[in-house]
């Protein structure tokens, strides 16, 4: 097992990544309790995510007063509703504020445990045991939590840190291929943004991340945490560089929107932002010829698409970019690519130029 930490002053909390944690009560129990303070836990989870690995878990807390809030499945119980029969659930249960909150699922239990957390009596602390390949490089990491409004997708969070996060790889064992390739969408994103030499390494092992090869995935979900934490530490409440991580984000969340959320996985619609983001940064900037062609066939080769399947407006495309939380005083900004491996975000931009790449992918 390998531990990295994020350093937040005060909220500074450990990762650790490795196989076989949740079979092993022993080294569960013993990573958990290091976290937890008093006598309570709530176990968040849904019931198919509960079914594979909840008991295991129940297990490692013998020593706790134990409660499980099973949540629904899917971003549509990622909602206020949810939120208010999780906080019914504590009150009943008569959790207090040195109860601690556990997340056991993907990114959807992560972000309303986190939020429920950051909210329950002021905040409680909670801990983070990602089970998909996209919350174990991303969502579980940094503090960011949310439940989603009928306008808008993460418009009611707060950033509320874990006090710990524990990967165990094993987990993608069960995880179906889609859900799969589109974690991978996060981690190639980090290639992009922070480190060329990752991202070749991505594009030289794509067969052993199709394998699942044991080896490499802790490699990448290692380097994937790194780079994010480092972005973390550096912006904690994204008051600018944190913002490189939202690349292809502007675009994917814009399809996100348009296409109702249930066309594309978050991933899915990250992975085609991306193409189009290194297209726009290509013909904008000082990003080399090639790279888009890098990109596209990295990501298609991992199973991820790269185009939408049915034509959207360009212009309700933009619109719906607008909606961006990185949008401000009115001005769109995006992440834009100077390199494979060099991120920033900028206002300064060729707005025809990114109405002709809209009207290119999307009509
Ligand atoms: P998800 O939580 O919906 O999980 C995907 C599916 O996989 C679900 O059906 C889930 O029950 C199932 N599942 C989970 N673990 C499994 C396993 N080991 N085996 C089999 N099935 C399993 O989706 P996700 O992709 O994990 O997360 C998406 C959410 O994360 C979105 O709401 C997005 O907004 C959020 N997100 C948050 C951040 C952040 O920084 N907080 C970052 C990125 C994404
Ligand atoms: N997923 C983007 C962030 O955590 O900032």
């Amino acid at each position: 097992m390998q531990t990295l930490s994020v350093n937040l002053d005060d909220r500074s909390y450990p990762i650790h990544i490795g196989s076989q944690i949740l079979c092993d009560s022993d080294r569960l129990s013993g990573l958990l309790s290091l976290a937890i303070k008093g006598k309570q836990v709530a176990l968040f989870t849904n019931s198919l995510v509960n079914n594979l690995y909840g008991s295991a878990v129940y297990q490692a807390l013998s020593g706790y007063s134990v409660d499980v809030f099973e949540m629904g499945d899917g971003e549509a119980h990622k909602s206020l509703d949810t939120y208010n029969q999780a906080i019914n659930f504590l009150m009943e249960k008569r959790h207090n504020r040195t109860t601690c909150l556990i997340a056991l699922g993907g990114g959807v239990v992560g972000d309303l445990t986190g939020f429920v957390a950051a909210t329950y009596q002021r905040g409680v602390d909670f801990i983070q045991i990602p089970t998909t390949l996209l919350a174990q490089v991303d969502s579980s990491v940094g503090g960011k939590t949310a439940v989603n409004h009928s306008r808008g997708k993460n418009m009611i969070g707060a950033f509320h840190q874990p006090k710990k996060v524990v990967i165990d790889i094993d987990c993608l064992s069960s995880l179906p291929t889609r859900q799969y390739a589109a974690g991978l969408a996060e981690v190639v994103k980090y290639g992009i943004i922070a480190d060329a030499k990752f991202f070749a390494f991505l594009e030289e092992h794509r067969q052993g991340l199709m394998d699942k090869d044991e080896q490499i995935l802790a490699q990448i979900i290692m380097r994937s945490c790194e780079i994010k934490s480092e972005v973390v530490a550096a912006d904690e409440k994204e008051s600018g560089v944190r913002a490189v991580l939202n690349y292809g984000h502007t675009f994917a969340h814009a399809i996100e929107n348009l296409t109702g959320y249930g066309e594309w996985l978050h991933g899915e619609a990250v992975s085609i932002g991306m193409v189009m983001a290194t297209d726009f940064s290509e013909r904008s900037y000082l990003l080399p010829q090639g790279a888009r062609l890098r990109v596209e066939r990295l990501l298609e080769d991992l199973g991820l698409p790269i185009a939408l399947r049915e034509p959207l407006s360009a212009e309700k495309m933009l619109q719906a970019m607008g909606m961006d939380k990185k949008t401000t005083d009115g001005q769109l900004r995006l992440v834009v690519a100077d390199a494979i491996g060099e991120a920033r975000i900028t206002g300064d931009f060729d707005a025809d130029l990114l109405k002709a790449v809209l009207s290119e992918y999307c009509e």
